[in-house]
């Protein structure tokens, strides 16, 4: 048996406009075990973000019960919430999400410097990932003198650095030709053999056959599609 990161329990998502009542997610339940690699695939409008919000620990469900890392999310109060988030999470999203005026070192030792590290730690454990997601040559360039495909390993290099539990990637390839997606996806191979667990969100079903398990979301519902070794 492997390790269990994280378990949901009947979860549910209601969003409540006005009148109006959506129930995005409905009482859901998705366990995921250490070293998996796990594709989220789902039409526009399922709730896939929402589900990923929840998993990082951004909002919280309606209701059901919700297990990171052993520790009953559900309970948390705030700062808590912040504290998981930080351990147990690195994020990486469609549009990179970096900062504009700081360079590739500067944005992959940001997470670093809000762990209070010591600057030159800081800056040798950003240069090792940054070589790492193989952007050694590109350490001292801002992202609008990166190519998208480099601004993402930027991205991933920033949600790696601080070594999280989970790898959870909304649309990593949504901002990216076929080809540069593909060696995104490449590089989250290499990620997923040397042992991390990684969750990855997407509508490309293309995309979503590079993860070894896929769960399909549907009208509320999560579906195991199948599981390939
Ligand atoms: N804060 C909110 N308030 C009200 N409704 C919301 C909110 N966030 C999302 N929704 C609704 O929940 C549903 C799911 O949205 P979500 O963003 O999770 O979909 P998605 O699968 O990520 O879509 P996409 O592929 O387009 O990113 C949508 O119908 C959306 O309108
Ligand atoms: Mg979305």
């Amino acid at each position: 048996m492997t390790e269990q990161i994280l378990n949901m329990n009947q979860i549910t998502k209601t969003y409540y406009m006005g009148e109006e009542e959506q129930v995005v997610l409905n009482q859901i339940n998705l366990t995921i075990h250490k070293g998996d690699f796990v594709a989220v695939l789902g039409p526009s409008g399922s709730g896939k973000s929402t589900l990923m919000n929840i998993i990082g620990c951004l909002d919280s469900p309606t209701s059901g019960s919700y297990i990171l890392s052993d520790q009953k999310v559900d309970e948390l109060d705030e700062v808590e919430l912040a504290a998981i988030r930080n351990k147990e999470v690195g994020f990486v999203f469609q549009q990179f999400q970096l900062l504009p005026r700081l360079s590739a070192i500067q944005n992959v030792e940001l997470p670093l410097v809000y762990a209070k590290l010591p600057e030159k730690e800081r800056k040798q454990k950003a240069r090792d990932m940054l070589i790492r997601v193989g952007l050694g040559e590109k350490l001292h360039n801002r992202p609008n003198q990166l190519s998208g495909g480099q601004q993402q390993r930027v991205a991933i290099a920033r949600a790696m650095v601080t070594e999280p539990t989970i790898l959870l990637a909304d649309e990593p390839t949504g901002a990216l030709d076929q080809k540069t997606g593909q060696q995104i996806m490449e590089l989250f191979h290499e990620l997923h053999e040397e042992g991390k667990t990684i969750i990855m969100i997407t509508h490309d079903v293309e995309i979503a056959k590079n993860a070894s398990r896929i769960v399909r979301i549907l009208d509320g519902k999560l579906q195991e599609e199948h599981v390939h070794v």
